[in-house]
């Protein structure tokens, strides 16, 4: 029997298991997130992958996909409050994108270009984060660092070394370090870890190489993230959907009766 939901209108496979995020990622469908990792455990702490089922939120990273779903992610709703998220967190850390070795590469600019965020809307709160600058390939950039913990799920479950984890709370949170000195070049961090590579921002600098490719050719200059985050072809774009979804009901109504 095939199973499916309905994801803005469009009926979307999957496999039982499978959660609401993966299955629409496997059919080429976007799903806004920064703390979701194909490959990685799933978090569910940015919050940005939010989308509405039965008039309740739910984040689509973490929840298990069911026949018969309606659910909604690009609407105006979703789009408006994805935004604030966004807005709050380009206060939260030091983010100064025009300066930045990630500007064009870097998930969370490009979801909120994605989002249509023109202006920080909140007061920066320019907190006073260290640069860790003790490794020999890498520099630790925390000014950028949002939390997402990517680089802690990717040390522990891909590289097998355990090296980074969340301390502190609320505004106090931030990331450590697993070494004597809480330094990274004190511990077992290697520039070829996938946990540099997992991180959406610009927290790990490589000292040499930065620029290689040019402003104008980064992964989202030319093409939106929306149309690149899918493991299928044919991404669909970032247009607020308007929804036929009582048409995709009887679909689904009449397509579960077939198979019974
Ligand atoms: Fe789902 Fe972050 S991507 S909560």
């Amino acid at each position: 029997m095939e199973h499916f939901f309905v994801l803005d209108g469009e009926k979307i496979p999957f496999t039982p298991g499978q959660t609401i995020m993966d299955a629409a990622t496997t059919a080429g469908k976007y799903i806004p997130h920064l703390c979701y990792k194909e490959g990685l455990s799933a978090h569910g702490s940015c919050r940005m992958c939010v989308v509405k089922i039965n008039n309740r939120h739910f984040a689509s990273c973490t929840t298990k996909a069911a026949d018969g779903l309606i659910v909604r992610n690009r609407t105006h709703e979703m789009t408006e409050g994805r935004r604030t998220s966004l807005q709050l967190l380009f206060v939260e850390g030091n983010h100064f994108c025009p300066s930045c070795e990630r500007s064009g590469d870097c998930t969370l600019q490009a979801t909120a270009y994605e989002m249509g965020m023109l202006t920080p809307r909140f007061d920066h709160f320019y907190p006073d984060r260290r640069l860790d600058a003790s490794h020999p390939d890498i520099v630790l950039e925390l000014n950028r660092c949002i939390q997402c913990e990517l680089c802690v799920r990717a040390s522990r479950e891909i590289d097998g070394k355990n090296v980074f984890a969340l301390a502190g709370r609320g505004m106090a949170s931030h990331l450590i370090v697993n070494s004597e000195t809480g330094l990274l070049g004190d511990s077992d961090f290697a520039a070829t870890d996938y946990a540099a590579r997992a991180c959406p921002v610009g927290v790990f600098l490589k000292r040499t190489g930065n620029y290689g490719a040019p402003i104008g050719a980064r992964t989202y200059d030319e093409r939106a993230i929306s149309t690149q985050a899918t493991t299928a072809s044919g991404a669909d774009h970032a247009s607020d959907v308007v929804e036929d979804e009582r048409r995709a009901l009887g679909e689904v109504a009449s397509e579960l009766e077939t198979a019974r």
